[in-house]
């Protein structure tokens, strides 16, 4: 029978809810309380939990349309007729319910009766040692014994990462001839011939990260049946490219290249890679994933580089993807209406990396298309891993394409030699850093010395005044035993009350003084992790091994608190304005001003930063207390502390709350409660680098004197 692909949906939802199957909507891509998978790759993947009996589900028949995105053979889509990154997983599940008798005979009269598919097409397998599936295909469907095939563990027992599996058995829809007679050519083979249209398991183990197979409380029923598979068998086309799923993007690809489908075998590979990435990239960024570099951001990142690169091969020079994001909810909008306000938003995503990438990848393909002509002269296969890194590190041209590229030309290239340079360009930087304000080794290597051989505390986030030993002074990166007036040098305490600049919070200010000995603090810095306050004698002198008074000038501590404290309140509300995506991208906390870099793809509208301003404020105005707690990494996760992108944290860490409003990592110097930060203002909107945006602003003091200078002008 010929259906659309919303009426093939609509028939399997029906159909089993007529069984007494809940039906419910699909889980979103990214899984919540699952660390062992990046994307939902399964229909059961979101009901791990039911299976293993740690949650009762709300029905213990369910059946679903699931979101999947599997990219393990990203490779193959668009060679294949059948390989996606993004597909719909049709499954009916059992927790503890029906088992194998009624999961088969259902399967078969779904198949036959309602698609109407030929029987003399289809094919079963089953594990080898389930005699029980073997009996009910055979003496209760009435498969003939030829028709049913026994398989080994590879191809009939389904498990995918830790968690729920256990033996299958599947229907196969056989084509016909004309789509293969290779040796792949046979069920289970890589061949087109044959399709794996639905996979029925019999979920009776839990498999552990140590590789046993737990038998479970209750058996259950797994199923996936492949909806873009079917829809191309029942609409008669050649591939699931051909059906009414894909084909609006194909079309309209057509259109705005002005190349042909059809036309030869590479153009025709371009447009299915773009229309199969065009859904995935849509999808992925409407559930909530962005580009980056890591993790599910760097699959986003890979497919939509993907994509562009084969934008290239019929002609696209500009970004081009982005366009094809209406047309992926036009085709999707029956099975996720919700998908249509985010249209404008995935595709300033989308529009936003496709420039970014398109830049890069001009100069880096014209390089590596001379390495590669250079080996082909050599009659070398392997490029080596100081060029591929050369191509990554100087040209931002990522390994993975490099792979991509080489392959197509019959190469490879040498990953270990690349993770090599790279990590040796990891150390260089590493002591690049540790070494940065020092003028020469003899001098990094005195401050290692001195923080090595003296013990050296920070107190300043209960004292601003303290009696303190000099340890060290240091003028022009030598030792030295005294400090006359009109010098400039750096102090070292025992312990210090000074906040050395870090975590974008600037170095306190203050004075030492013995008796009339005065010397001014004019900034606090961190170096090979000691604290070093930066003098000028005033008046008199100081000498080594002296006790003194150290005093932070409280004004400018309490107004630097006051930022800081507000940087927190600004980060917490800008995703609630924008979005979970929104993370710091750096700071700057001064005394008269803050500022925020943040990750966001476009300039805030007036109506958005009023909102984020008066949430700032409304905060502000609750006057939640702030409080420190001082706990390990693990236990800070799992309270919801925000932690920084990229930053590393030692075992110990420090979590500022404000309420249960905020809750952030951070090393700074805080007010008390929120209500001390007296009003917040944010003075500047603006753009720093792609898809990083700016907000400057000002609290307490600063605001007064903002608003009485704007009402005299
Ligand atoms: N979970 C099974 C699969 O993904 C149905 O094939």
């Amino acid at each position: 029978m010929v259906m659309t692909g919303d009426e093939i949906r609509k028939a399997y939802l029906d159909f089993f809810e007529d069984k007494g199957h809940l039906v419910l909507p699909s889980a979103p891509l990214i899984p919540r309380n699952d660390p062992s998978i990046l994307w939902i790759n399964a229909g059961m993947a979101p009901f791990k939990r039911y299976f293993n009996g740690v949650e009762t589900p709300p029905r213990n028949r369910i059946v679903t349309s699931q979101k999947c995105i599997r990219t393990n053979d990203i490779e193959n889509v668009g060679k294949t007729d059948r390989h996606h990154t993004f597909f719909e997983m049709l499954g009916n599940f059992s927790f503890g319910d029906y088992f194998k008798k009624e999961a088969i005979t259902w399967g078969w009269e779904f198949v036959t009766e309602i698609l109407e598919m030929d029987k003399n097409r289809l094919w079963i397998t089953v594990y080898k040692d389930d005699e029980e599936a073997f009996d009910i295909w055979h003496n209760i469907v009435g498969i003939p014994e030829n028709r049913i095939l026994p398989m080994g563990k590879k191809d009939n027992f389904w498990e995918i990462g830790t968690g729920p599996c256990g033996p299958c058995s599947e229907i196969h829809y056989d084509r016909g001839e004309e789509y293969g007679t290779s040796e792949e050519d046979v069920i289970g083979g890589e061949g087109d011939r044959y399709l794996e249209i639905w996979n029925l398991v019999f979920t009776q183990f839990d498999k552990t990260e140590n590789g046993e197979y737990l038998p479970l409380p209750n058996k259950n029923i797994d199923t996936g049946m492949g909806f873009e598979r079917v829809a191309s068998i029942l609409q008669g086309v050649d591939s699931n490219f051909e059906t009414d799923i894909f084909m609006p993007l194909i079309n309209y690809i057509a259109v705005d290249s002005g190349i042909e489908y059809n036309k030869d075998p590479e153009t025709k590979m371009a447009f299915r890679v773009i229309a199969d990435h065009s859904r995935g990239t849509t999808m992925a960024i409407f559930d909530g994933a962005l580009p980056g570099n890591e993790g599910r951001g760097y699959v986003i990142r890979r497919i939509i580089r993907r994509a562009v690169r084969y934008g290239g091969k019929i002609g696209y020079t500009e970004p081009f993807l982005y366009k094809l994001v209406p047309m992926v909810i036009e085709t999707m909008k029956k099975a996720f209406p919700e998908i249509k306000e985010k249209e404008t938003y995935i595709q300033k995503i989308i529009k936003a990396e496709e420039e970014r990438f398109l830049l890069t990848l001009d100069q880096g393909l014209s390089i590596l298309n001379d390495m590669i002509k250079g080996m082909k002269g050599k009659d070398k296969g392997v490029l080596s891993g100081r060029d591929a890194f050369k191509l990554y590190d100087t040209y931002g041209f990522p390994l993975d394409l490099t792979r991509d590229v080489l392959e197509e030309e019959g190469f490879d290239v040498d990953e270990d030699g690349f993770n090599q340079e790279m990590e040796s360009q990891r150390k260089r930087a590493r002591q690049a850093r540790d070494d940065i304000g020092f003028s020469a080794p003899e001098e990094a290597k005195l401050y290692r010395c001195l923080k090595n051989d003296n013990n050296h505390e920070f107190i300043g986030y209960e004292k601003l005044k303290e009696q303190v030993k000099i340890i060290a002074i240091i003028k022009e990166g030598k030792e030295i035993d005294t400090l006359k007036a009109g010098q400039k040098g750096e102090i070292i305490l025992d312990k210090t009350p000074f906040y050395a600049e870090s975590g974008g919070q600037i170095g306190d200010k203050g004075i030492l003084r013995l008796d009339e000995n005065l010397a001014n603090v004019y900034d606090t810095r961190k170096k090979a992790g000691l604290s070093v306050q930066l003098v000028e004698m005033k008046e008199g002198e100081l000498h080594k091994g002296q006790r003194v008074e150290a005093k932070v000038f409280s004004d400018l501590r309490q107004s630097t608190a006051r930022n800081h404290s507000a940087t927190h309140l600004l980060h917490k509300s800008l995703k609630e304005v924008l979005g979970d995506h929104v993370n710091q991208a750096g700071s700057l906390v001064q005394a008269d001003r803050l500022r925020f870099d943040f990750n966001h793809f476009t300039a805030l509208t007036d109506e958005e930063l009023r909102l984020v301003e008066e949430k700032v404020n409304k905060s502000i105005m609750r006057n939640l207390s702030v409080d420190t707690i001082v706990t390990d990494l693990d236990k800070a996760k799992e309270i919801g502390a925000t932690a920084l992108f990229g930053e590393k944290y030692g075992q110990s860490v420090r979590v500022v709350t404000m309420g249960e409003y905020s809750k952030e990592l951070c090393g700074g110097t805080h007010v008390q409660a929120t209500g001390e930060i007296g009003f917040f203002r944010i003075i500047n909107e603006s753009s720093v680098a792609a898809g990083v945006r700016r907000i400057e602003a000002i609290t307490g003091d600063e605001v007064l004197r903002y608003i009485n200078n704007k009402e005299y002008l």
